[in-house]
């Protein structure tokens, strides 16, 4: 069969979706972006990054309606040899994972795939979903269908130099379904790693759960070091200096974002909520943001003062606030009574001020992401700080 296009990705205009898209383009791939999002598609073909991918933009606008296209129409998805699935995949209120939307994204598709095309599923899933995807394309007795599963591994923001470095992990539910996926991001990946989708579907959560459970040894360890009047950054800068059985050590912050505590959440829900190492360390990078309000309300009346959080992102230097604890720190402050004020280099709100008026405002200064500006933000000595990265320059 003749396919127009080389690949559609599904959930094409979102934060995994899109740079991998651009990436593929980019090696002269022809990509078709289908999105829901009919809005953000339109932006993107203007050639507009929606958020911030470092790197990403000039790509966009060099491939854009050359090898790139964007749609919201179903029908498209047919026209293409790969599919690759990126939609988001979250829990849901209750903290269960959310597993029947991409079942439902299949069999909302099936009118419009066939068992020639090689469907390839990028989002994180709940282990055994990519076998339960199977089940559900081959209830017409149609097929083989050929399904593989190479999950993202990306830090998001820097997409576009990370899924040429990092190794891809591929499995597949049939020999073809391995050996096409295997041979697709060859082309963009420096290594391929063949697993049984038992093992990738593991291996993306655990790596997901490892490194929320790091962040959580770290913020442990700055509580107890608070409790005790000592500066847990000076402890770990002793600890890993030239040590290196310690390099993975951290430093304390917020553990926050749409995948992290996502990710271990269904690996708990997966082992039948047992998993007592990802449940403490939700407990504690949860807990961060109290233990500071309940650290400043030891000294202060809280409603009489102004407090401002600078950083509303969940991550520094990149403008998603998808999940970001810093909210979570901005209700708790207000309801001991206290003036809270935001400000963000990236992320953009009506309601946000500027660093500089923040830091001029404010009785309590609190970091709640280290964007690489405040390096250099000057802040007032009278000022008390709360810097969990030690960005603010010293001397403050
Ligand atoms: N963001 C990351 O850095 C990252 C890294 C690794 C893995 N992941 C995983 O990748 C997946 C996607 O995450 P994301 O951050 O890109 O989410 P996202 O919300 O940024 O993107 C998802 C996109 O899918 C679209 N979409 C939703 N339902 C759709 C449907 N039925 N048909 C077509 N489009 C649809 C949305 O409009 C959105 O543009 C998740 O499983 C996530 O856990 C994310």
């Amino acid at each position: 069969m003749h396919f127009s296009n080389d690949i559609c990705i599904i959930g094409g205009a979102g934060h995994v979706g899109l740079p991998l898209g651009i990436t593929f383009a980019n090696i002269g791939k022809r990509v078709v972006l289908y999105d829901v999002n009919s809005k953000v598609i339109e932006s993107i073909r203007q050639g507009n990054m929606p958020f911030i991918e470092y790197d990403a933009e000039p790509i966009l606008k060099k491939v854009i309606n050359k090898t790139l296209f964007l749609t919201s129409d179903i029908n498209q998805i047919k026209t293409a040899q790969y599919i690759i699935v990126a939609i988001g995949t979250p829990v849901d209120e209750y903290l269960n994972p959310k597993l029947k939307a991409l079942i439902d994204l299949f069999i909302q598709m099936r009118p419009y795939i066939s068992p020639e095309q090689t469907i390839i599923i990028r989002s994180t899933v709940y282990p055994r979903t990519c076998g339960q995807i199977l089940n559900t394309l081959s209830k017409d007795a149609s097929g083989p269908w050929h399904i593989a599963y190479c999950p993202e591994r990306i830090i998001q923001g820097y997409a576009i130099r990370e899924l040429r470095e990092l190794p891809q992990l591929v499995a597949g539910l049939s020999d073809k379904a391995l050996n096409d996926a295997s041979q697709l991001f060859g082309q963009i990946s420096p290594k391929i790693i063949q697993v049984s989708i038992e093992e990738a579907e593991l291996a993306k959560l655990f790596t997901n759960a490892w490194r929320y459970i790091q962040f959580a040894m770290a913020n442990q360890f700055y509580m107890i070091s608070a409790g005790f009047d000592v500066d847990f950054n000076k402890v770990r800068r002793a600890i890993v200096d030239g040590y290196g059985r310690a390099y993975g050590l951290p430093s304390a912050g917020f553990a926050a974002g749409p995948c992290l505590l996502k990710d271990t959440l269904q690996l708990a829900a997966f082992n039948n909520n047992n998993f007592l190492l990802g449940h403490a360390a939700m407990t504690v990078n949860e807990g961060l943001p109290g233990f500071i309000v309940e650290q400043l309300r030891a000294k202060y009346d809280l409603s009489k003062k102004k407090v401002g959080i600078l950083g509303m992102t969940f991550k520094a230097d990149i403008d998603d606030t998808r999940d970001s604890l810093s909210y979570k720190l901005g209700k708790i402050l207000r309801f001991y009574g206290a003036e809270v004020l935001y400000s963000d280099e990236f992320a953009k709100d009506p309601t946000f001020i500027n660093k500089e008026e923040l830091v001029r405002s404010s009785d309590i200064i609190i970091v709640g992401v280290p964007h690489t500006a405040y390096k250099t933000l000057k802040v007032p000595k009278s000022a008390e700080v709360v810097d969990l990265w030690r960005i603010l320059p010293e001397g403050h």
